[in-house]
């Protein structure tokens, strides 16, 4: 089967990492006889300094006629648009909301050999499968509706307002995401119960009631899935605490965007965390780690969370398109991810190693090359 798939690397080290993902892709199609017709666009900071545009026009309507989209990461500090943002937001929101790409996706899973970033992680172990769940953030309204603005009086900024808007539809459908997703999990690694976790504020704030209420309903059509609440505040230090209860957490796009990062930290980093941002008929997926600026071109990022943001593409397109040599190539892209860490010989600056971001790249490709010939 041939897919087109539009290539977003962006600024920083994203291009570094996505050429990673690109090496495995590579090994993908050649173990798997799939055909992926890779198409590069241009966008965010420096396209912005170099052309005066975030991206070209028609670079939208390319990633929407693609089967998937890859993205490194947009941004650079001195790329700045006229009304003050960074130069690229506008390529990640036009396609969050553009495609109506509602459910951020973001697994966080400890492999064996990485250690958690919480303090002193790197002297203390913990056991394996420890950590091994999955937020579920609303990605298309909440604090991020672009129903904001300033009051300005005379020239001056006296007043700025953001409207967290949550809607029924906005809820419901991401809430079901989430115990769609329970369903195809292993539980919660404490007690290996399916269960999917409702995070909001729903003692202070309407959108937060609102989004449990409809939680709630959902809920209801899923009896084997245990129901869980928690406020936001509360949820983080639980999850700091015992990540081990968790499976599937749900939640509002701002407390989302707030928990992955925190999140990332009992994964082993930002270099391991990879997203997924996914609609009915589109998706995008990226590693959370940002542009980096001060390591782009050095070739030290790690290059897992991009693969790993492949290897959720491989998976959603597989089943979207019921295509078994791609949801194979999945687990056996996850597996290659897991044996070079495993292993530990070649492993990036963040992950206690010396390897470049191309030679930890070349030894998920190779894994993958060698795990695709047994699995065949
Ligand atoms: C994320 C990022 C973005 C967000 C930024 C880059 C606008 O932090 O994907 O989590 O806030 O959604
Ligand atoms: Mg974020």
């Amino acid at each position: 089967m041939a897919y087109q798939l539009a290539l977003l690397g962006g600024d920083g080290t994203g291009p570094e990492v996505l050429r990673e993902a690109i090496k495995v892709l590579r090994v993908v199609q050649d173990a798997y006889g799939l055909t992926f017709d890779m198409v590069p666009y241009s966008a965010g900071g420096q396209h912005f300094l170099d052309t005066g545009e975030e991206w070209p026009d028609g670079t939208f309507e390319s990633c929407k006629a693609a089967d998937a989209i890859l993205l490194g990461a947009v941004g650079l500090p001195n790329a700045i648009l006229p009304n003050g943002e960074l130069a690229g937001t506008g390529v990640l929101f036009g396609l969050r909301f553009g495609l109506d790409l509602y459910a951020n996706v973001r697994p966080t899973k400890l492999y064996p050999n990485v250690r958690h970033k919480v303090h002193d992680g790197f002297k203390q172990i913990w056991e394996p499968g420890k950590v091994d769940f999955v937020i579920i953030r609303e990605n298309t309204e909440g604090l991020y509706t672009p129903t904001r603005g300033y009051l300005d009086r005379g020239g001056t900024k006296e007043l700025a307002i953001d409207s967290r808007v949550i809607t029924r539809k906005g809820a419901e459908r991401v809430v079901r995401f989430a115990f769609e997703l329970a369903k195809t999990r292993h539980g919660a690694p404490a007690d290996r119960k399916h269960r999917v976790t409702c995070v909001d504020k729903s003692n202070v704030t309407a959108g937060c009631k609102l989004f449990r209420a409809v939680y709630d309903e959902v809920a209801a059509g899923y009896p084997g899935i245990e129901r869980d609440y928690a406020y936001i505040d509360a949820f983080l230090q639980w999850l700091i605490r015992s990540p081990e209860s968790y499976d599937v957490a749900v939640t509002s796009n701002m407390f989302g965007d707030i928990a992955t990062d925190l999140a990332a930290v009992l994964q082993g980093g930002m270099g391991m965390a990879a997203g997924g941002n996914v609609g009915e008929d589109h998706a995008l997926f990226e590693p959370i780690h940002g542009s980096a600026p001060k390591h782009a071109g050095k070739d030290v990022v790690n290059p897992t969370a991009m693969i790993l943001a492949a290897q959720m593409m491989l998976e959603w397109l597989g089943r979207r398109k019921q295509d078994r040599a791609l949801q194979e190539s999945a687990i056996v892209v996850e597996k290659a991810v897991e044996d070079v860490l495993r292993e530990g010989k070649t492993l990036t600056y963040d992950l206690g190693g010396a390897a470049k971001c191309s030679e930890m790249g070349s030894a998920i490709a190779e894994s993958t090359s060698r795990l695709a010939k047994t699995s065949r």
